[in-house]
């Protein structure tokens, strides 16, 4: 009760600084955002920013010249260089790999996921990396992506924006988009389609869970170790929902594999397509010696990983891609007319365009809007900050996208053009400039697969559907650690004769 109360007037005395620091400082912003009080350290200013903290990075980012240090409160351990610099991306992520790896405070930080590829590091990484690697261009696995999307599109998602439409309803698009995706990756995954679409499911509990986790992930960045742990012990605030998450996944993968482990056994249902459960249920401990196909929990920290990665990026990709193309028609209609002229489903590259305006809206709305860094040496960085052993470094990949230093003047702006070289076709950005898939070994082992989803989803909605989102909705981002709009997109649907 003690802590409790102690931690309730660390609280308010942070929100008294706060308030104080808004009122009194207000003329003189940089030093606003930026103050390094004693004992908080910069922690009231980010505090103060939660609401807008993405846009509050990216302007102390290019105050700073894209690279600043945060000073968390004393002896809490806080203390971050963040950084957008090219230079130091390309260094960290591509050429100094070896010394930057997840290190130990990602995997506590992120203890969720487990023994995943997500949080894991050295010898361990390689092989699930080499593995998924494998696994992603498996014949069976591609064949079984087009086929999942293919028949979710026609049997769920088309079935279901047809009554919205014919009963004039307004529906929540981001939350559609989950769903959709939580169906395919599930299928791709786990091998069960959990038919979270299904109009006679109001909620579904892997979504809840998933959102709770990255909010409570979010958060920890920002607290000292013992805090977050104190609470998620005794059950407090997101904690408490953090611990109800991780017991809704532990049950659900329980269920899932163990049903598997009894198929293999039994040597029915001999399948055509392969998913990610029965990969590494048979996984080839020759080749990769660290996988341990006959541990459960092994198998649910690797798929856990796997069914996160590809649900909660393309879903938050796709709606702030719609919401974009609502404040932006002429892109719309450029994208139809590259429909009409273009479209070969079994060629979806041919749509260029398209393509261009998904890119630019990633740029602009990265679904992962940080990455994270810690070196196992000390360094210095290209920009000539020093870095210590073992010490924080964050990218908000957000802020990058809006460097006006990166990305020209008009950086703040959604232009596919730019996107689009002189011959049109597609126009190359480095990965240290565009990290919305990171760079380097650690580059998103999906990104084929969530491009070539959302391409699926967009042309048949667009060329299907108009649809209107909601006036008087306010649309901002969510604290966590995927960009998701905080209370969804509303929209409403009409057919297209
Ligand atoms: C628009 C969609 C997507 C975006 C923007 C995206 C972005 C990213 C980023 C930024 C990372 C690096 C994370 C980090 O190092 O902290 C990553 C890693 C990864 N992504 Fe994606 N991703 C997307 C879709 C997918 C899909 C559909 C899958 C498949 C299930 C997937 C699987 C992975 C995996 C396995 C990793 C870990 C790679 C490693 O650590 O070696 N992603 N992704």
């Amino acid at each position: 009760m003690a802590m409790i109360g102690l931690f309730g007037v660390f609280v308010a005395f942070i929100f008294f600084l706060a308030f104080q620091c808004f009122f009194l400082c207000k003329k003189s912003l940089n030093v606003l955002l930026l103050k390094n009080w004693p004992f908080l350290g910069m922690l009231p200013g980010m505090l103060f920013n939660i609401p807008r903290v993405l846009d509050w990075f990216s302007e102390v980012y290019e105050a700073n010249d894209m690279t600043f240090t945060f000073k968390g409160p004393w002896f809490s351990g806080t203390d971050m260089l963040f950084t957008v610099d090219p230079r130091n991306i390309n260094h960290m992520l591509s050429s100094n790999f070896p010394n930057y790896p997840r290190g130990p405070e990602f995997k506590k930080i992120f203890d969720i996921l487990g023994d995943g590829i997500v949080a894991a590091d050295k010898e361990l990484w390689e092989d699930l990396r080499k593995s998924g690697h494998a696994l992603f261009h498996h014949q069976n696995f591609l064949k079984l992506s087009v086929s999942s999307t293919t028949s979710k599109l026609k049997d769920d998602l088309v079935p279901f924006l047809d009554k919205a439409a014919e009963e004039n309803i307004v529906i929540d698009l981001q939350d559609v988009f989950k769903r959709f995706m939580f169906d395919t990756a599930s299928i791709l995954m786990t091998g069960y389609d959990q038919m979270s679409l299904s109009s006679e499911i109001p909620g579904y509990e892997f979504g809840e869970a998933a959102d709770f986790a990255e909010e409570a992930i979010f958060y920890r960045h920002f607290k000292p170790v013992i805090l977050w742990r104190l609470q998620n012990l005794i059950g407090v605030g997101i904690e408490r929902k953090m611990r109800t998450a991780s017991e809704f996944f532990n049950s659900m993968f329980a269920k899932i594999i163990s049903t598997r482990r009894k198929e293999e056994k039994s040597g029915g249902k001999k399948e055509q397509t392969i998913n990610a459960v029965t990969y590494y249920l048979n996984a080839d401990t020759a080749k990769y010696k660290l996988l341990k196909p006959s541990n459960d929990k092994f198998i649910r920290d690797v798929v856990l990983s796997l069914l996160v990665a590809g649900r909660d990026t393309s879903s938050s990709a796709l709606t702030w891609f719609f919401w974009l193309l609502s404040k932006h028609p002429q892109v719309m209609t450029k994208i139809r007319q590259e429909i009409k002229a273009k479209f070969d489903p079994t060629d979806l590259e041919k749509l260029v365009y398209l393509h261009a305006a998904l890119s630019e809206s990633m740029r602009l709305y990265p679904p992962l809007p940080f990455n994270h860094k810690s070196p196992l040496k000390s360094d210095v960085l290209p920009s000539v900050h020093k870095v210590k052993a073992e010490s924080k470094i964050v990218i908000c990949i957000y802020a990058l996208g809006r460097m006006r230093s990166v990305w020209g003047e008009d950086a703040s702006e959604f232009k596919p053009e730019r996107w689009i070289s002189e011959n049109g076709g597609l126009k190359h950005e480095p990965s240290s400039k565009f990290l919305v898939f990171s760079a380097g070994p650690r580059t998103c082992l999906g990104k084929q697969l969530a491009l070539l989803q959302m391409k699926m989803v967009a042309v048949e909605i667009i060329q299907n559907y108009d649809f209107k989102v909601v006036d008087s909705q306010k649309i901002e981002p969510v604290p966590s650690v995927i960009l998701r709009i905080k209370h969804g997109l509303k929209v409403t649907v009409n057919k297209k004769i």
